[in-house]
């Protein structure tokens, strides 16, 4: 079987349309949809998402504030920053783009966050809502995942996920969010690991694959079964001499031997990527409907 390619840049469009619909409803009652977006240091991976992140919000209406902070920052000032935020009007949603670096403490910063404002979704009162299965604002790229399976017609409910990846970003919420009793959801969830034993043990029975490990190749075609839907979380840069900066972007998939197998994939880049920060989007104008 060869498979449909997921088209995460249009499942990504249809939704930005709808959002900017509401931005445009929100305006008529003077309300803007505020976005303030804080970036330590120079990293040029953070650089180019939080960059992505601002152009979008342009594009359907939303205030972005941009905050470029030096490396050096001492945790009092960035928490002075969050503090500053917190209390802005003008602002529905802060994002501090991971990871921060070494020298500061990541999850006090996380914690100074209001939870109303928290559009990441990483505030601990926000994670801990998501595994009660109470409402909350759901974090952006597992959130991402769950809309482009139900938006591509994949029947989650009583399938055998097994998600590759325990990170806090997106293992540890996607596997939460699919095996909540929701819709959307109602699956069977295995989490594997870098301890797992015998992982293609565990991706051979799956029905949906869901690789989030953050290194290239880790989903193989002799890992999967005949007709499997695959969602490649994995973003890594690969050398490559024939491109021009020298590297091109692959995820944790060999995509083209697993193509042959699955029923439905996601390609690295255009899958996930955009979902991401249209979820981004998507919270931040629900904080401002909130508000
Ligand atoms: N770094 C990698 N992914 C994310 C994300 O979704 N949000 C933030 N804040 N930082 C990240």
């Amino acid at each position: 079987m060869a498979a449909r390619i997921i088209d995460g840049k249009q499942v990504a469009k249809d939704m930005r349309e709808e959002l900017k619909a509401k931005v445009a409803t929100l305006k008529e009652k003077g309300i803007v949809p505020g976005l303030a977006v804080i970036l330590v240091g120079e990293d040029p991976a953070s650089r180019s998402y939080v960059s992505a992140k601002e152009k979008a919000c342009e594009e359907i209406g939303i205030y972005s504030d941009d905050n470029r902070l030096p490396a050096d920052i001492s945790q009092e000032e960035l928490m002075a920053v969050v503090e500053e935020k917190n209390n802005d009007p003008k602002i529905n949603g802060i994002l501090v783009q991971l990871p921060l670096p070494g020298s500061l403490d990541e999850s006090e910063v996380l914690l100074a966050i209001d939870p109303a404002k928290d559009v990441d979704g990483f505030h601990p009162m926000n994670v801990g809502k998501m595994i009660v299965g109470e409402k909350s604002f759901l974090p952006c790229t597992p959130h991402g995942v769950v809309q482009l399976l139900a938006r591509s017609g994949v029947e989650v409910d009583g399938a055998h996920v097994v998600v590759v990846g325990r990170s806090n970003i997106v293992g540890k919420p996607v596997a939460n969010m699919l095996s909540q009793k929701k819709e959307n959801a109602n699956a069977t969830v295995t989490l594997c690991h870098t301890r797992t034993k015998d992982m293609a043990h565990f991706t051979k029975q799956a029905d949906i694959i869901i690789a989030a490990a953050g290194r290239p190749n880790t989903i193989t075609a002799d890992m999967v079964k005949d007709g499997v839907v695959v969602i490649d979380v994995g973003v890594n840069r690969v050398e490559d001499a024939t491109r021009k900066r020298g590297y091109r972007l692959v995820g944790d998939v060999d995509f083209d031997a697993v193509k042959e197998k699955a029923s439905l994939i996601t390609p690295v880049p255009g899958g996930v990527g955009p979902m991401t920060i249209t979820m981004l989007l998507y919270n931040t104008v629900e904080s401002a409907e909130n508000s």
